[in-house]
Protein backbone atom coordinates (compact mmCIF):
# COMPACT_ATOMS: atom_id res chain seq x y z
CA UNK A 1 0.00 0.00 0.00
CA UNK A 2 2.72 2.20 1.00
CA UNK A 3 4.68 1.59 -1.77
CA UNK A 4 1.65 2.58 -4.24
CA UNK A 5 1.38 5.49 -2.50
CA UNK A 6 4.67 6.82 -3.07
CA UNK A 7 4.65 5.84 -6.36
CA UNK A 8 1.50 7.70 -7.02
CA UNK A 9 3.31 11.28 -5.53
CA UNK A 10 6.48 10.61 -7.61
CA UNK A 11 4.96 9.84 -10.94
CA UNK A 12 2.60 12.34 -10.25
CA UNK A 13 5.35 15.11 -9.72
CA UNK A 14 6.88 13.87 -12.53
CA UNK A 15 4.33 14.02 -14.87
CA UNK A 16 3.63 17.98 -13.84
CA UNK A 17 7.31 19.08 -13.73
CA UNK A 18 7.98 17.46 -17.29
CA UNK A 19 8.08 20.66 -19.78
CA UNK A 20 8.38 19.71 -22.97
CA UNK A 21 6.03 16.97 -24.58
CA UNK A 22 9.37 14.75 -24.95
CA UNK A 23 10.07 14.91 -21.65
CA UNK A 24 6.67 13.67 -20.66
CA UNK A 25 6.91 10.93 -23.32
CA UNK A 26 9.98 10.05 -21.13
CA UNK A 27 7.97 9.67 -18.01
CA UNK A 28 4.97 7.80 -19.59
CA UNK A 29 7.59 5.19 -20.87
CA UNK A 30 9.06 5.03 -17.25
CA UNK A 31 5.75 3.73 -15.74
CA UNK A 32 3.72 2.53 -17.96
CA UNK A 33 6.19 1.53 -21.26
CA UNK A 34 6.29 -2.34 -21.62
CA UNK A 35 9.35 -2.22 -18.89
CA UNK A 36 7.88 0.77 -16.78
CA UNK A 37 7.54 0.43 -13.02
CA UNK A 38 4.07 0.04 -13.10
CA UNK A 39 3.45 -2.62 -15.77
CA UNK A 40 6.04 -4.61 -13.91
CA UNK A 41 4.55 -4.34 -10.87
CA UNK A 42 1.04 -5.34 -13.19
CA UNK A 43 3.20 -8.70 -14.42
CA UNK A 44 4.05 -9.63 -10.87
CA UNK A 45 0.39 -10.17 -9.78
CA UNK A 46 0.55 -13.41 -11.39
CA UNK A 47 2.56 -14.59 -8.20
CA UNK A 48 0.18 -13.60 -5.60
CA UNK A 49 -2.72 -15.67 -4.13
CA UNK A 50 -6.45 -15.19 -6.19
CA UNK A 51 -7.73 -12.90 -3.19
CA UNK A 52 -4.32 -10.82 -3.38
CA UNK A 53 -5.04 -10.78 -6.67
CA UNK A 54 -7.86 -9.44 -6.95
CA UNK A 55 -7.69 -6.29 -4.68
CA UNK A 56 -3.83 -5.58 -6.04
CA UNK A 57 -5.02 -5.83 -9.35
CA UNK A 58 -7.95 -3.15 -9.47
CA UNK A 59 -5.52 -0.80 -7.33
CA UNK A 60 -3.37 -1.38 -9.78
CA UNK A 61 -5.39 -1.10 -12.70
CA UNK A 62 -6.91 2.08 -11.09
CA UNK A 63 -3.53 3.64 -11.00
CA UNK A 64 -2.99 2.82 -14.54
CA UNK A 65 -5.69 4.65 -15.78
CA UNK A 66 -5.27 7.58 -13.37
CA UNK A 67 -1.56 8.25 -14.64
CA UNK A 68 -3.08 7.79 -18.30
CA UNK A 69 -5.30 10.72 -17.45
CA UNK A 70 -3.13 13.00 -15.83
CA UNK A 71 -0.32 12.00 -18.85
CA UNK A 72 -2.93 13.45 -21.45
CA UNK A 73 -3.56 16.44 -19.44
CA UNK A 74 -0.06 17.93 -19.56
CA UNK A 75 0.51 16.44 -22.81
CA UNK A 76 -2.68 19.03 -23.74
CA UNK A 77 -1.21 21.65 -21.60
CA UNK A 78 2.49 21.59 -23.34
CA UNK A 79 0.90 21.17 -27.23
CA UNK A 80 -0.98 24.16 -26.58
CA UNK A 81 2.17 26.01 -25.15
CA UNK A 82 4.14 24.65 -27.80
CA UNK A 83 2.01 25.95 -30.68
CA UNK A 84 1.56 29.40 -28.76
CA UNK A 85 5.61 28.90 -28.53
CA UNK A 86 5.76 28.65 -32.51
CA UNK A 87 3.07 31.46 -33.63
CA UNK A 88 3.54 33.48 -31.17
CA UNK A 89 4.26 37.47 -32.14
CA UNK A 90 6.24 39.60 -30.11
CA UNK A 91 5.92 42.86 -31.07
CA UNK A 92 8.92 44.22 -29.44
CA UNK A 93 11.48 42.07 -30.87
CA UNK A 94 13.47 43.07 -34.17
CA UNK A 95 11.50 41.63 -37.69
CA UNK A 96 13.17 39.63 -40.13
CA UNK A 97 13.56 41.78 -43.10
CA UNK A 98 11.60 39.95 -46.14
CA UNK A 99 13.91 39.29 -49.34
CA UNK A 100 11.12 41.40 -51.69
CA UNK A 101 13.12 40.51 -55.14
CA UNK A 102 14.61 43.71 -57.18
CA UNK A 103 15.17 44.76 -60.32
CA UNK A 104 18.55 43.62 -61.84
CA UNK A 105 21.58 46.00 -62.63
CA UNK A 106 21.12 45.59 -66.01
CA UNK A 107 17.24 46.81 -66.27
CA UNK A 108 18.10 49.19 -63.50
CA UNK A 109 21.28 51.20 -66.06
CA UNK A 110 18.37 50.78 -68.57
CA UNK A 111 15.45 52.58 -66.89
CA UNK A 112 17.99 55.79 -65.92
CA UNK A 113 19.23 56.01 -69.51
CA UNK A 114 16.21 56.12 -70.55
CA UNK A 115 14.88 58.79 -68.18
CA UNK A 116 18.01 60.73 -68.59
CA UNK A 117 17.26 60.67 -72.34
CA UNK A 118 13.01 61.06 -71.96
CA UNK A 119 14.14 64.42 -69.94
CA UNK A 120 15.96 65.75 -73.18
CA UNK A 121 12.77 65.00 -74.99
CA UNK A 122 14.29 61.64 -76.85
CA UNK A 123 11.39 58.82 -77.75
CA UNK A 124 11.98 55.47 -76.78
CA UNK A 125 11.60 52.86 -79.79
CA UNK A 126 12.59 49.20 -79.71
CA UNK A 127 13.38 47.00 -82.61
CA UNK A 128 13.51 43.38 -83.05
CA UNK A 129 16.36 40.83 -82.48
CA UNK A 130 16.47 38.79 -85.69
CA UNK A 131 17.35 41.18 -88.19
CA UNK A 132 17.57 41.47 -92.16
CA UNK A 133 21.05 41.43 -93.52
CA UNK A 134 20.00 44.74 -95.06
CA UNK A 135 19.48 46.89 -92.11
CA UNK A 136 22.15 45.26 -90.01
CA UNK A 137 24.85 46.04 -92.60
CA UNK A 138 23.83 47.02 -96.52
CA UNK A 139 21.95 49.85 -95.43
CA UNK A 140 24.72 51.52 -92.90
CA UNK A 141 27.15 51.31 -95.72
CA UNK A 142 29.09 47.85 -94.97
CA UNK A 143 28.27 46.17 -98.17
CA UNK A 144 29.07 42.61 -98.53
CA UNK A 145 32.73 41.56 -98.77
CA UNK A 146 33.50 44.81 -96.88
CA UNK A 147 36.43 44.20 -94.47
CA UNK A 148 34.16 46.00 -91.80
CA UNK A 149 31.57 43.18 -91.46
CA UNK A 150 34.56 41.53 -89.56
CA UNK A 151 34.27 44.22 -86.70
CA UNK A 152 30.93 42.08 -85.84
CA UNK A 153 31.09 38.64 -85.43
CA UNK A 154 27.67 37.57 -86.81
CA UNK A 155 25.19 34.90 -85.71
CA UNK A 156 23.28 34.10 -89.08
CA UNK A 157 20.12 32.54 -88.95
CA UNK A 158 18.34 29.64 -91.21
CA UNK A 159 15.22 31.35 -92.77
CA UNK A 160 12.59 28.88 -94.79
CA UNK A 161 12.55 29.07 -98.71
CA UNK A 162 9.29 31.86 -98.92
CA UNK A 163 11.24 34.24 -96.37
CA UNK A 164 14.39 33.87 -98.89
CA UNK A 165 13.33 37.06 -100.74
CA UNK A 166 14.06 39.67 -98.29
CA UNK A 167 17.91 38.35 -97.96
CA UNK A 168 19.63 36.74 -94.96
CA UNK A 169 18.26 37.12 -91.58
CA UNK A 170 20.94 37.24 -88.67
CA UNK A 171 20.49 38.32 -85.04
CA UNK A 172 21.30 42.40 -84.78
CA UNK A 173 25.25 42.76 -84.31
CA UNK A 174 23.85 46.05 -82.71
CA UNK A 175 20.97 48.45 -82.62
CA UNK A 176 22.31 50.21 -85.33
CA UNK A 177 19.77 48.56 -88.05
CA UNK A 178 16.52 50.87 -85.95
CA UNK A 179 18.31 53.91 -87.74
CA UNK A 180 17.46 52.54 -90.80
CA UNK A 181 14.05 51.55 -90.02
CA UNK A 182 12.97 54.08 -87.82
CA UNK A 183 14.16 56.78 -90.81
CA UNK A 184 12.57 54.85 -93.28
CA UNK A 185 9.55 56.03 -91.45
CA UNK A 186 10.00 59.28 -90.35
CA UNK A 187 10.63 62.10 -91.22
CA UNK A 188 12.91 64.58 -89.06
CA UNK A 189 13.72 66.31 -87.39
CA UNK A 190 13.38 63.90 -84.17
CA UNK A 191 15.56 62.58 -81.71
CA UNK A 192 15.69 58.97 -80.36
CA UNK A 193 17.22 56.07 -78.45
CA UNK A 194 17.14 52.19 -78.89
CA UNK A 195 17.58 50.19 -76.11
CA UNK A 196 18.04 46.55 -76.76
CA UNK A 197 19.83 42.89 -76.55
CA UNK A 198 22.41 42.06 -79.63
CA UNK A 199 24.15 39.51 -80.33
CA UNK A 200 27.87 38.32 -81.82
CA UNK A 201 29.52 35.27 -81.91
CA UNK A 202 32.43 35.52 -80.03
CA UNK A 203 34.30 33.35 -76.93
CA UNK A 204 33.22 33.92 -73.46
CA UNK A 205 35.42 35.41 -71.49
CA UNK A 206 35.60 38.06 -68.69
CA UNK A 207 34.81 41.13 -70.91
CA UNK A 208 32.97 39.15 -73.77
CA UNK A 209 29.23 38.16 -73.78
CA UNK A 210 27.93 36.64 -77.05
CA UNK A 211 24.61 38.25 -76.09
CA UNK A 212 24.40 41.91 -73.91
CA UNK A 213 22.74 45.03 -74.48
CA UNK A 214 23.02 48.62 -76.25
CA UNK A 215 21.16 51.53 -76.50
CA UNK A 216 21.24 53.32 -79.81
CA UNK A 217 20.84 57.10 -80.36
CA UNK A 218 20.22 58.92 -83.48
CA UNK A 219 19.22 62.78 -83.70
CA UNK A 220 18.41 64.10 -87.33
CA UNK A 221 17.60 67.69 -88.52
CA UNK A 222 18.95 69.97 -90.70
CA UNK A 223 21.56 71.64 -88.66
CA UNK A 224 22.62 69.28 -86.37
CA UNK A 225 25.85 69.26 -85.40
CA UNK A 226 28.57 67.29 -83.39
CA UNK A 227 28.75 69.95 -80.79
CA UNK A 228 25.08 68.95 -80.57
CA UNK A 229 26.22 65.48 -80.06
CA UNK A 230 28.76 66.66 -77.38
CA UNK A 231 26.12 68.98 -75.45
CA UNK A 232 23.90 65.58 -75.26
CA UNK A 233 26.55 63.88 -73.95
CA UNK A 234 27.94 65.65 -72.18
CA UNK A 235 24.46 66.36 -69.75
CA UNK A 236 23.92 62.38 -70.13
CA UNK A 237 27.62 61.81 -68.32
CA UNK A 238 26.99 64.15 -65.50
CA UNK A 239 23.51 62.42 -64.84
CA UNK A 240 25.31 59.17 -64.70
CA UNK A 241 29.07 60.05 -63.10
CA UNK A 242 28.49 63.11 -61.08
CA UNK A 243 29.31 67.07 -62.90
CA UNK A 244 32.78 66.51 -62.10
CA UNK A 245 33.36 64.02 -65.02
CA UNK A 246 35.93 63.90 -67.36
CA UNK A 247 35.26 63.06 -71.18
CA UNK A 248 36.97 63.40 -74.37
CA UNK A 249 36.07 62.62 -77.93
CA UNK A 250 38.92 60.29 -79.81
CA UNK A 251 39.09 59.52 -83.57
CA UNK A 252 37.30 56.61 -84.71
CA UNK A 253 36.18 54.30 -87.56
CA UNK A 254 32.44 53.25 -88.14
CA UNK A 255 31.38 52.86 -91.53
CA UNK A 256 27.82 54.81 -90.87
CA UNK A 257 29.14 57.48 -89.61
CA UNK A 258 31.71 60.29 -91.15
CA UNK A 259 33.71 61.57 -88.81
CA UNK A 260 33.85 58.66 -86.38
CA UNK A 261 34.47 59.47 -82.59
CA UNK A 262 35.03 56.96 -79.77
CA UNK A 263 33.97 58.65 -76.20
CA UNK A 264 35.83 58.34 -73.35
CA UNK A 265 34.94 58.91 -69.69
CA UNK A 266 38.39 59.21 -67.11
CA UNK A 267 37.25 57.73 -64.05
CA UNK A 268 40.08 56.78 -60.99
CA UNK A 269 42.63 58.76 -62.92
CA UNK A 270 42.31 56.02 -66.28
CA UNK A 271 40.33 56.92 -69.44
CA UNK A 272 37.56 54.05 -70.23
CA UNK A 273 35.88 53.35 -73.41
CA UNK A 274 32.38 54.07 -73.20
CA UNK A 275 30.75 54.26 -76.69
CA UNK A 276 31.14 54.92 -80.58
CA UNK A 277 29.35 58.20 -82.71
CA UNK A 278 29.67 60.41 -84.93
CA UNK A 279 27.86 62.23 -87.74
CA UNK A 280 25.66 59.73 -89.87
CA UNK A 281 27.30 59.42 -93.16
CA UNK A 282 25.66 60.68 -96.65
CA UNK A 283 25.26 56.73 -97.50
CA UNK A 284 22.98 56.05 -94.84
CA UNK A 285 20.69 58.79 -95.28
CA UNK A 286 20.56 57.95 -98.85
CA UNK A 287 19.51 54.69 -98.50
CA UNK A 288 16.75 55.91 -96.50
CA UNK A 289 16.20 58.98 -99.37
CA UNK A 290 16.70 61.84 -97.25
CA UNK A 291 17.21 65.13 -98.32
CA UNK A 292 21.39 64.92 -98.81
CA UNK A 293 21.71 68.29 -96.70
CA UNK A 294 20.49 66.12 -93.72
CA UNK A 295 22.70 66.28 -90.98
CA UNK A 296 22.26 64.03 -88.48
CA UNK A 297 24.67 62.63 -84.90
CA UNK A 298 24.30 58.57 -83.87
CA UNK A 299 26.20 56.64 -80.88
CA UNK A 300 25.96 53.01 -79.75
CA UNK A 301 27.00 51.90 -76.55
CA UNK A 302 26.81 48.90 -74.27
CA UNK A 303 24.45 49.05 -71.16
CA UNK A 304 27.16 45.97 -69.24
CA UNK A 305 29.97 47.70 -69.63
CA UNK A 306 28.45 50.83 -68.47
CA UNK A 307 27.00 49.06 -65.32
CA UNK A 308 30.36 47.38 -64.95
CA UNK A 309 32.22 51.08 -64.49
CA UNK A 310 29.65 52.19 -62.21
CA UNK A 311 29.20 49.61 -59.87
CA UNK A 312 32.34 47.77 -60.59
CA UNK A 313 31.48 44.61 -61.70
CA UNK A 314 34.48 42.41 -62.66
CA UNK A 315 33.12 40.08 -64.82
CA UNK A 316 30.11 40.43 -67.88
CA UNK A 317 29.47 37.05 -66.72
CA UNK A 318 27.99 37.47 -63.91
CA UNK A 319 24.86 39.29 -65.34
CA UNK A 320 23.60 36.31 -67.08
CA UNK A 321 24.29 33.71 -64.24
CA UNK A 322 21.18 34.38 -62.45
CA UNK A 323 23.36 33.81 -59.21
CA UNK A 324 20.95 35.77 -56.68
CA UNK A 325 24.02 36.35 -54.28
CA UNK A 326 24.79 39.41 -57.18
CA UNK A 327 21.84 40.00 -58.27
CA UNK A 328 20.90 40.70 -54.15
CA UNK A 329 23.62 43.33 -53.99
CA UNK A 330 21.62 46.02 -56.43
CA UNK A 331 18.45 45.74 -54.71
N1 LIG B 1 26.94 50.21 -83.71
C1 LIG B 1 28.27 50.47 -83.25
C2 LIG B 1 28.79 49.22 -82.54
O1 LIG B 1 28.02 48.37 -82.17
C3 LIG B 1 28.31 51.63 -82.29
C4 LIG B 1 27.96 52.94 -82.97
C5 LIG B 1 26.65 53.36 -83.06
C6 LIG B 1 28.98 53.71 -83.52
C7 LIG B 1 26.35 54.57 -83.68
C8 LIG B 1 28.69 54.89 -84.14
C9 LIG B 1 27.40 55.31 -84.22
O2 LIG B 1 29.96 49.03 -82.35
Amino acid sequence: MHDLHELKRRAGEAIAQAKTLDALEAVRVAYLGRKGVLTELLRGLKELSLEARKTAGAELNALRSHFEEIIAQRRGQLSVAAAKHVFMFDPTKPGTKAHTGSLHPLSQIDEMIRSIFISMNFSVVEGSEAEREFYNFDALNIPPNHPARDMWDTFWLKVPEHNRKLGRWLLRTHTSPMQIRYMEQHKPPFQIIVPGRVFRYEALDASHEFNFSQVEGLMVGSDVTLSHFKFIIETFLKRLFGDQVMFRFRPSYFPFVEPGVEVDVKLKGSWLELMGAGMVHHRVFDAVHYDPNMQGFAFGMGLERLAMILYNIPDIRLFYMGDVRFTRQFS
